[in-house]
């Protein structure tokens, strides 16, 4: 016996049963089905990229957020009385819920929840089977309970679902294409934030997960504001900056994936600093994927300002949450206060794939009330 292993047997015989860590067997991946080479169990949810498929430019609305209706609730958490665990992952965000089937939750509790990821940013619900086996027709109920739902311009979606984002990749994969030109596949962003109105509550899972790998990294908007000093933060909060979803429509019609672009392209300005409708928190909204320019600056303070917000929010692991994924784990989060990163780290050839519903909120308000939003 080594003495790493001597002294690991002392201090856990010293240890009360209930603490010793034991060997836990690995849990079943969804996707062993399909590895295996039985029929895969979500074939139906594949992706598919029809070339024929085009939208108008999608039109301004109203939006009532769903948290909001959730305030004066005497208990405002009571959708969670029946969890059987609640984690706090972080300080700053992140909480991981067993024992509560969302696929059962009525419309208040629908309401309560948006107000628990508004003021947590992220949850993690796990052994949500029912909920990822209701399918697609559900899972657009689902999602318009939080908002209009979006159609993504170029992603892939199931057969008949436009309105169900699919991430998607497999054995035909032949590299990572987020790190073709790269360092790193981390790419920080907050979801379509091109949009004129992008998303708030956003619901993602996994139909079919790698054996190890495809975290996905979560890191707060909020605590990324609150770390800077307040002088600074003062000018920040007179910022706008473009966001731009020209860029990734240009990357599909280059044919490196699908190939489609289902409705044009558009660029929208949102506040630097944005305020949440409903926590009245106020969070950094800029990120490298879509933000290109802050509207009034030199391109030299733009970037300087830009980029000095990327690494802080790149290097920030205090601020920070990783999901590991668990067959049957549904994740929400806040697209308006946080930002995250999948995290392409798995083998090539292996399946992950996985289903984003994602309704779309008010347009970003501005921390600085009455900042001009105009180009
Ligand atoms: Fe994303």
């Amino acid at each position: 016996m080594s003495t790493v292993e001597t002294i690991t047997q002392v201090i856990t015989q010293s240890l009360p049963a209930s603490l010793v860590l034991r060997p836990q067997p690995a849990p079943v991946a969804q996707n062993n089905e399909a590895d295996k080479g039985d029929p895969y169990r979500y074939a139906h949810l594949l992706p598919v990229f029809p070339q024929d498929e085009h939208y108008p430019p999608l039109t301004p609305f109203d939006h009532v957020d769903p948290a909001s209706r959730a305030l004066n609730h005497p208990n405002p958490r009571s959708f969670l009385d029946n969890s059987t665990s609640i984690v706090q992952l972080t300080p700053h965000l992140g909480e991981e819920v067993r024992g509560v089937n969302l696929a059962t939750l009525d419309s208040d509790g629908r309401d309560q929840l948006a107000l628990e990821v508004a003021r947590r940013g992220l949850m993690i619900f796990r052994d949500q089977q029912e909920f990822i086996d209701r399918g697609p027709d559900f899972y657009l109920e689902w999602g318009r309970h939080f908002g209009r739902l979006h159609i993504h311009p170029t992603s892939g979606h199931p057969e008949n679902y436009p309105e169900v984002h699919l991430v998607y990749r497999d054995g035909n994969a032949t590299y990572n294409f987020e790190r073709e030109d790269r360092i790193t596949s981390t790419t920080w962003h907050s979801d379509v934030s091109y949009e004129l109105q992008p998303p708030g509550l956003t619901t993602f899972f996994l139909l079919s997960a790698p054996e190890t790998g495809g975290d996905t990294a979560f890191t707060s908007q909020v605590a990324a504001l609150k770390r800077l000093s307040p002088q600074f933060v003062a000018f920040l909060r007179t910022l706008k900056a473009i966001h731009s979803g020209f860029e990734q429509a240009a990357y599909s019609r280059s044919g490196r994936r699908g190939g489609v672009v289902r409705r044009e392209p558009v660029q929208n300005v949102h506040p630097v600093i944005r305020k949440h409708p409903v926590t009245g928190e106020e969070a950094v909204y800029v990120n490298r994927q879509f933000t290109r320019r802050i509207v009034g600056l030199k391109k030299e303070e733009s970037d300087a300002i830009l980029n000095l917000l990327y690494d802080h929010i790149d290097k920030s692991v205090d601020i920070q949450a990783r999901v590991k994924w668990q067959p049957y784990t549904v994740v929400l989060w806040d697209n308006r206060i946080t930002a995250h990163s999948a995290i392409v780290d798995f083998t090539v050839g292996e399946r992950r794939h996985g289903a984003r519903i994602t309704p779309q909120a008010e347009r970003p308000i501005p921390a600085l009330e009455g900042l001009n939003l105009t180009a």
